[in-house]
């Protein structure tokens, strides 16, 4: 019997495939396996890490490379008495990440002995930070496997019964793909199988995803010998019938056309868990003793490449002697046979040999000795010629490989609490595409590292072989700033979407990026490449992709954001979301879709609210709308309404790729009806800002007409008062509630504002100065003015100086409005009020529409201060202009009458003379 089991878990720790590819010459001789074995070379490149164990007295029992570059270290107690066996109350896994970060996992759970004497434990590491601890366990008499599902924070989220103790349980190469139990087959070669998915992210919970059966082919004269299982590229796995001619003991033909052997191939792969028909992948005419399968791996774009050990006994006249033959046979994804050739019998007579193929290509040969854990090893390129080696003294006695970026690693005998783990890179055949792990990415767009515009529209790969899409996913995540905490999916598109294109060269894929993908500045960035995103055009071979926190970048900081209001808009539910949304608590319902937007987009939870209201979508009577607000920015660092707006409304249009179909509440979203806005900030005004406008309108049409019939008269200088007075008003409001969303036009504002009025303040101090000095009819009105009058004038006169003129406008009679002025002072009042117009009134309309340009939504205050700022300039400018020429008109009558006076006085004195 095979050890499928250790097979199997041969490939969970290799992401890439076991393959050796020789030619028939005879390349790898004698020779240099001799000569370079024994010399213990420490190449500059090799690295020497020591881990420290903080609890005295565990050693180490195994280790596992992660996809990610992690090392996972299992510690166990040993039991004094029988080293096979271990203390059974706990379980210690270390993970040491890239970083050098280390978690400690210490579990406390109480093993059967059945489990741990000897020890009968495997770990199998799964998806994100789940481990499986698969043992063997006694329930009512009757042994089987569980699963115990433990996370890194030494949690035991749950048990789960996997079945029989002759049961294969093999993790998916892509661990969020799940495990796969697979009983052993009974005589016809028929095996049972169960596919269950990777833990849940957030609940760690493992379901049932699809269950069959591998059924052999059912053929006459051949019966059933074994099978042989391994996981495919794209997640999925394969299993290999082995079946052999029955010559039903009686006639021993000797038909030289009789297959002995066939070899048959079936795939299960995720969505439609069944069984591919088996595929006929090698028969052989030659009466062999057995068929072995030792490992199956997949070789990047090339394909599935198995290691099989034939047993053949060869009778020469009256001899016969037994030999063992290693081949090697490759086949595609499809089942399609392509070689089958065999392996120098060099590495076949070594004691102990594990073959693996490189993912820089090529292939590793460990060669192990029976008398000592020294090992050495050798890297072949495709043509099985020998290309570089090494080895590991005596004092080191565990060896793993992280295979996706080919380094090799030896642990010394642990001396104490300290492991001494030697790491040396193994030579790569080509080396392009070391940023990416993958030799056959050339070239990205955004590099590895680079700072990325938020705005950009799609990013590229440029592969070194000319490719076709096909279906699995390429995802982008953020790197959360809790490392403890899973990244955020930002967007995942298939292949096969139509969204993903590849460029005329057959070589480059563009992959469009929506506007709320990346939405954080100085954020990181990674993209996730799913094997099989993209197939090879010479082979339809699925390509590998990336592993996650590979292929990272980040974003720049964005420049401030621009201010706008809050903004309310309606959500639809789809059909099944909006039936639920009517049977449910409908405020946890909204809370819930609350809290998965404020994760999703990512924003403050606070930025988000609802009042609660929804109602029927007259267009389509079996969906609601929800009712959303989205409040405004604290400051300009935050990210504005509009900017989460056009967030949340990119992620509805998208959903199918974006995280919100990954929620259970948001993923009832309808995505074919857009985010609404319901209470736009121009809509919510409208009224209000119609209703100043006219009365504005009015107030100045009023102003003229009454000039017009009184031309000298004052009576409306109250209304340039009023205008001034409101203008102030609206001017104020703004400092107080809008300038502030505008950080750069804080300080412009308030010396626009605040100089002016200064200025005007000392010029009205100055005239009621000079005119109580040198007018004795100022002083009289003066003096019987209340002094609360008074000062409300001053203040009047402060906020425009051309108030003044309201004292003096014989307003109603009111002895108030009927204040002396001298020539002197109005004239002080006409300049002044023009040079307002130049140091306020022009530079504050300046200012709003430097306002209105910096920020996305233009409200109501703006608006009016804009709107008083206008009519104030107009006014003044017709005002003073009228008054100039009033006043031009008046100087050049007086001057024609002085002419016409000094003329006649002239003549007369002429004619007196004469
Ligand atoms: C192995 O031996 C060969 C032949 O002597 C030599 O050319 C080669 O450099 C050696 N390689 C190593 C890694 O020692
Ligand atoms: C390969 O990955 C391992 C684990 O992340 C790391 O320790 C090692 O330095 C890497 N080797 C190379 C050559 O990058
Ligand atoms: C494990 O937990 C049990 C109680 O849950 C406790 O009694 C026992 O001492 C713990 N063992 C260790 C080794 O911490
Ligand atoms: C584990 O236990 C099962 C059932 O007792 C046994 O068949 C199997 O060989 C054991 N495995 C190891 C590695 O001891
Ligand atoms: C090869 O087959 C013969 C006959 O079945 C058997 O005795 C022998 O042990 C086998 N050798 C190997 C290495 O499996
Ligand atoms: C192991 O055995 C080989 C022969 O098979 C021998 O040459 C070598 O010296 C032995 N090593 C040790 C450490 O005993
Ligand atoms: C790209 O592939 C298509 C077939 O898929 C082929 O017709 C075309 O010539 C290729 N283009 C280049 C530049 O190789």
């Amino acid at each position: 019997m095979f050890n499928l089991a250790k097979m199997l878990i041969i490939f969970i720790y290799l992401t890439s495939i076991c393959c050796f590819f020789v030619t028939s010459q005879n390349v790898l001789s004698r020779d240099i396996l001799s000569q370079n074995v024994s010399s213990p070379n420490t190449s500059s490149q090799d690295m020497l890490y020591i881990y420290e164990e903080p609890i005295e007295g565990l050693k180490l029992q195994n280790t596992y490379t992660l996809s990610g570059g992690s090392l996972m270290i299992w510690m166990v107690f040993k039991d004094e008495e029988d080293p096979s066996c271990i203390l059974p109350y706990d379980i210690h896994l270390r993970l040491i990440e890239r970083t050098g970060r280390t978690t400690y996992i210490d579990l406390n759970y109480t093993f059967p002995l059945e489990a741990v004497c000897p020890i009968n434990i495997t770990v199998l590491p799964l998806n994100y930070n789940y481990i499986m601890i698969i043992y063997v366990k006694s329930n009512n008499g009757v042994k089987g496997k569980y699963g115990l599902i433990i996370n890194y924070g030494s949690k035991i989220i749950g048990e789960i019964y996997l079945g029989g103790v002759d049961e294969v349980v093999g993790r998916s190469i892509l661990p969020e793909k799940g495990l796969i139990c697979i009983e052993k087959p009974d005589k016809e070669g028929i095996a049972i199988w169960r596919w269950l998915s990777a833990p849940d992210i957030t609940t760690g919970e493992v379901m049932e995803r699809g269950s069959g059966e591998f059924h052999a082919p059912n053929l006459l004269f051949y019966t059933f010998v074994d099978s042989f299982n391994f996981g495919l590229v794209d997640g999925g796995f394969g299993h290999i019938y082995i079946l052999k001619y029955n010559e039903m003991g009686s006639s021993v033909t000797n038909d030289p056309n009789i297959q002995y052997w066939k070899i048959y191939v079936s795939f299960l792969r995720e969505g439609t868990y069944l069984p591919t028909m088996p595929s006929l992948v090698y028969q052989t005419t030659t009466k062999l003793n057995n068929i072995v399968f030792k490992s199956c791996s997949y070789n990047n774009g090339v394909g599935n490449i198995c290691i099989v050990s034939l047993n053949n006994t060869i009778t020469n006249k009256n001899q016969s002697r037994t030999e063992v033959n290693y081949y090697k046979l490759e086949f595609l994804t499809t089942g399609a046979f392509v070689q089958f050739d065999m392996i120098p019998k060099e590495i076949g007579n070594m004691d102990d040999f594990a073959l693996s193929s490189l993912i820089y290509g090529g292939f590793l040969v460990e060669r192990y000795y029976t008398n000592t854990t020294a090992m050495d090893f050798y890297i072949l390129d495709n043509n099985g010629n020998y290309k570089s080696g090494g080895s590991f003294g005596p004092e080191f006695f565990h060896y793993n490989l992280f295979a996706r970026n080919g380094t090799f690693f030896g642990i010394k005998k642990q001396i104490g609490n300290k492991l001494e783990i030697l790491s040396k890179p193994l030579l790569r055949l080509n080396n392009q595409g070391a940023d990416y792990d993958n030799p056959v990415i050339e070239s990205t767009k955004p590099a590895v590292n680079e700072a990325i515009d938020s705005s950009i529209n799609e990013i590229t790969i440029k592969y070194g072989i000319p490719v076709r899409l096909s279906t699995a996913n390429i995802s982008i995540f953020q790197l959360n700033d809790d490392p403890y905490k899973p990244s955020l999916l930002r967007q995942t598109i298939s292949g096969n979407s139509k969204l993903c294109t590849i460029g005329s060269d057959n070589h480059t894929v563009h992959i469009p990026i929506f506007s709320s993908t990346f939405n954080q500045p100085n954020s990181s960035y990674y993209v996730v490449i799913e094997n099989d995103f993209v197939i090879s055009q010479a082979r339809n071979e699925p390509l590998l992709g990336t592993n996650e926190k590979t292929w990272m970048f980040s974003t720049r900081p964005f420049k401030t954001e621009q201010y706008s209001e809050s903004i309310t808009g309606l959500l639809r539910l789809n059909e099944e979301g909006s039936s639920k949304f009517l049977q449910t608590n409908q405020s946890e319902f909204f809370n819930n879709i609350i809290q998965a937007f404020s994760k999703i987009i990512p924003v403050d939870e606070q930025r988000i609210t609802t009042n609660g209201k929804w109602k029927n979508d007259l267009t389509s009577p079996q969906k609601v709308l929800l009712s959303f607000t989205i409040n405004e920015a604290k400051n300009a660092i935050k990210p504005s309404s509009k900017t989460i707006f056009d967030n949340l409304s990119t992620l509805v249009k998208k959903k199918r790729f974006t995280a919100l179909s990954n929620n259970e509440y948001t993923s009832l979203i309808d995505e074919s009806a857009s985010f609404a806005i319901t209470q736009d900030y121009f809509g919510k005004y409208l009224p209000l800002i119609i209703i100043s406008l006219v009365s504005l309108i009015i107030l100045t049409i009023l102003y003229f007409l009454a000039r017009w019939k009184n031309p000298e008269g004052r009576n409306f200088a109250i209304f340039e008062t009023a205008l001034i007075m409101q203008d102030l008003a609206v001017d104020l409001s703004f400092t107080l509630l809008r300038v502030n969303n505008t950080p750069h036009l804080i300080v412009p504002n308030m010396v626009f504002l605040i100089v002016p009025h200064i200025v005007n303040f000392l010029l009205a101090i100055n005239i009621y100065l000079s005119e109580v000095d040198t007018n004795p009819m100022f002083f009289t009105w003066i003096s019987e003015l209340p002094t609360l009058l008074l000062s409300i004038c001053a203040t009047f006169s402060a906020v425009d100086i051309l108030a003044i003129n309201t004292l003096t406008s014989n307003l109603f009679g009111l002895k108030v409005f009927s204040a002396p002025l001298s020539q002197r002072s109005r004239k002080i009042i006409l300049w002044g009020s023009f040079i307002n117009i130049f140091a306020e009134d022009i530079p504050q309309l300046i200012i709003q529409i430097l306002y209105y340009n910096s920020v996305v939504t233009y409200d109501l205050i703006p608006t009016l201060v804009l709107i008083s700022g206008g009519l104030v300039i107009i006014n003044k400018l017709i005002l003073r202009s009228y008054h100039a020429i009033v006043r031009w008109y008046h100087r050049r009558d007086k001057i024609r009458n002085f002419i016409r006076r000094l003329s006649a006085s002239s003549i007369r004195s002429l004619r007196s003379n004469v």
